[in-house]
């Protein structure tokens, strides 16, 4: 099987697993605990925050380790919005965000806070002028994700966090989980006070991520309890997790930016497979994307339909055309952009990673094309035959 589905996970690298099967056998001590095997496990949390700061350019005191993606997004959010709800309730974010951000943002609706959906342009990116625009003088958050999950769009974070700058009062979040080690992004330049990141998606563990959390920023805590993390996410930590999360990004920084361009010349290869294809539409932005991620739309053909045809042959991908929950509805990201329904409803994500090749690529466009012309020949004879 070949795995173009690097978006959704990444196989974890050797080297994580082992590490994370040694931190198991070996630092199994609670790092709260005052004695040997409590200091030793402590040692490791401290070491892995060392990295995680050294990797995000700011101070081990602003890592927060949590479960992931979806953890670190939640406390961002509802940290914020609970600690300052009495300077203002409303929050500015975007169409376009992953659920665990904007369903975060459509709970809080429910408690009383008011949500501003930045819309997006064609291409999926929204602008700064209409962040500007949505602003009002009770807005307390802007929430606006780094690189789009569906279509690999980079939005202008760093834009929007210094025109921000100017409002030390608020608080600017940026969801960083698709980005991470794949498009730069400076914190500290950018003016990011809260930012997600989730090691499954750089060849880490599932299960463990970070918040950063910038220096004397309060934030009220979704978790009490025993107070780790400085106070911020309680719950005894996921020591191996943390461990094999800071394993993969070391690797990450090895491979550095080549591993980055050899993939950005994997998806253009990839795009000038499929846009030879007849009946095939990209929709992922020729320029100012994220280099893994690629989304085709096949108009007429469903895209589960053609998912599991690849999958006969060989190739697992996504398909974002439904939301989780209602199976029919077209994906609330591609209909931000003006693509209409059956476009939608027709879109793959194929996804890159370390472990692909071009060959792959060229052998994915092959099975993709037969896949094409199959299932619409098949259409054709069912609508002719009605
Ligand atoms: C942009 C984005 N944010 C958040 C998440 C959630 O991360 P996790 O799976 O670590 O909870 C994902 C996962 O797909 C994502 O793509």
């Amino acid at each position: 099987m070949i795995y173009f589905d690097n978006s959704a996970t990444t196989p974890p690298h050797p080297d994580v697993i082992e590490t994370v099967r040694r931190a198991m056998e070996a630092y199994y001590g609670n790092p709260s605990s005052l004695h040997q095997k409590g200091v030793e496990a402590e040692q490791v949390i401290k070491q892995a925050r060392a990295v995680a700061a050294q990797f995000l350019g700011c101070k081990p005191s602003e890592i927060i380790f949590t479960s992931g993606g979806t953890e670190s997004n939640n406390t961002a959010i509802k940290g914020v919005a609970l600690q300052y709800q009495t300077r203002g309730k409303h929050i500015v974010t975007t169409q376009i965000e992953h659920p665990a951000v904007y369903d975060v943002c459509k709970q809080l609706e429910g408690l009383g806070f008011s949500v501003t959906y930045v819309p997006v342009d064609r291409e999926g990116r929204v602008s700064l002028e209409d962040v500007q625009r949505a602003m009002r003088p009770d807005t307390i958050l802007v929430s606006v994700m780094h690189v789009n999950n569906e279509l690999g769009t980079i939005q202008p974070v760093a834009e929007i966090g210094k025109w921000l700058k100017q409002f030390p009062k608020v608080l600017f979040h940026v969801d960083a989980v698709q980005g991470v080690g794949k498009v730069p992004l400076s914190i500290k330049e950018a003016g990011i006070d809260l930012l997600s990141v989730s090691a499954h998606k750089f060849y880490g563990p599932r299960g463990v991520g970070i918040l950063y959390k910038r220096e004397g920023l309060i934030i009220q805590p979704l978790l009490m309890g025993g107070g780790q993390e400085s106070g911020v996410r309680s719950g005894t930590e996921n020591l191996p997790g943390i461990a094999g999360m800071a394993k993969a990004i070391r690797l990450m920084q090895e491979l550095g930016a080549a591993e980055n361009t050899r993939l950005e010349g994997l998806r253009e290869q990839l795009r000038a497979g499929i846009a030879d294809i007849e009946g095939c539409i990209i929709n992922t932005p020729q320029t100012g994307t994220a280099p893994h991620i690629l989304n085709v739309s096949v108009p007429g053909v469903k895209a589960e339909v053609l998912v599991h045809a690849l999958e006969e042959r060989g190739f697992l991908i996504s398909t974002k055309s439904a939301c989780s929950s209602k199976a029919d509805e077209p994906s609330r990201v591609l209909t931000s952009i003006g693509i209409d329904r059956d476009c939608a409803l027709s879109s793959l994500r194929v996804s890159l990673g370390r472990e692909n090749t071009a060959e792959q690529v060229g052998q994915f466009v092959v099975a993709l094309r037969e896949c094409v012309a199959q299932l619409r020949s098949y259409m054709k004879q069912k609508s002719g035959t009605r």
